[in-house]
């Protein structure tokens, strides 16, 4: 009775099991990675699964990422997340990239597989006992459907034929970018300081979309949605992340900042002031992380305990 009625226990309260020798464990490793909220909500979602697995965060250099790889791997991780500066670095770590990997050109979610005795690739968490000799790294992208997600429910945008300004071309901008074209927005304005990215992110979208009107530079006229996928916003003086003179934020419709810490930047609090609809990237962060776990357990993950764990971590209460 002890173990089921355990397991009810932590089903209904959602508190951890203990570690113990069978503890499996995964973790998201970035530099700087301090700021993560994602152990607080993946914690939170895998004690409501009732598994016996801890979500940990490490701080790797860019230089070390292949090493910690390998480390976590030798160590029968079930999964890794990876975040800035290490999603385009780990494409060429992965021994196989889902379709999703491939298509938005970054990794964010590792699960590690073993070879059983049949030859069939499994998820490692299912090698309980004794651990194969052969493990590969499988990276999936769950970035970009989690731009998506999050847009249309705490926006309400409707993307098919929308206009939309992107700020910033580094590695969350160019996803963005090219997920955006997939859903078919009419015209996307792409604006970076290093003209160049934005240049090449806009050749690429060109060569796959057709119907998709690409342009380097701020829009005229209203657009439907503006992101922010650049870094600025994370520290107390950074400058907005739009020069003022060539675009006023109540030319939007909607404002997305990809940044959640702080929970509402300067750009938020200007573009509420001015009338658009505003959300931060607790959404993106949510969805990405909710997409992550289920890649990892083969279930469906508690979304609602995820975003409470998450909202209390990014807002305190
Ligand atoms: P991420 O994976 O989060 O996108 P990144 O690839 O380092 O990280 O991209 C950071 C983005 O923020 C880039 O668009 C970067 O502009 P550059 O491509 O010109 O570097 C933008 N950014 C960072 N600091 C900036 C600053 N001080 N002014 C303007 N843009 C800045």
């Amino acid at each position: 009775c002890g173990a089921a009625d355990y397991k009810h226990r932590v089903s209904q309260s959602g508190f951890e099991r203990p570690i113990d020798a069978g503890t499996r464990y995964c973790a998201v490793l970035g530099h700087p990675v301090r700021h993560s909220a994602s152990p607080a909500m993946q914690n939170a979602g895998i004690a409501r699964l009732g598994l016996n697995w801890r979500y940990l965060a490490f701080d790797v250099r860019p230089e070390e990422l292949r090493t910690a790889l390998a480390g976590a791997r030798s160590m029968q991780f079930v999964g890794l997340n990876l975040t800035v500066p290490h999603k385009l670095l780990a494409l060429e770590m992965m021994d196989v990239l889902d379709e999703s990997a491939k298509t938005w050109g970054a990794v964010n979610t590792v699960r590690f597989e073993g070879r059983d005795r049949s030859g069939a690739w499994r998820p490692l968490y299912e090698f309980e006992e004794t651990p194969p000799e052969k493990v590969r790294m499988h990276g999936f992208n769950t970035d970009a459907d989690a731009i998506v997600r999050a847009l249309r429910e705490d926006l309400q945008v409707e993307l098919e034929g929308a206009r939309v300004v992107i700020l910033g071309a580094g590695g969350a901008g160019r996803v963005a970018a090219l997920r955006l074209a997939a859903e078919n927005v009419s015209e996307l304005f792409l604006v970076n300081r290093t003209l160049s990215k934005a240049g090449s992110v806009a050749a690429e979208i060109r060569r796959r979309h057709l119907n998709v009107k690409v342009q380097l530079g701020y829009p005229r006229g209203e657009v439907d949605l503006a992101i922010n996928a650049t870094s600025l916003g994370l520290l107390p003086d950074d400058p907005l992340p739009v020069d003022g003179r060539q675009f006023s934020l109540r030319q939007a419709h909607a404002v997305f900042d990809m940044i959640y810490r702080p929970a509402e930047t300067a750009l938020m609090r200007s573009a509420r002031a001015g009338g658009s609809r505003v959300a931060n990237g607790l959404g993106m962060l949510l969805y990405q992380g909710v997409k992550a776990l289920e890649i990892w357990t083969g279930r469906p993950a508690p979304v609602d305990v995820m975003r409470e764990a998450l909202q209390r971590n990014v807002y305190g209460s």
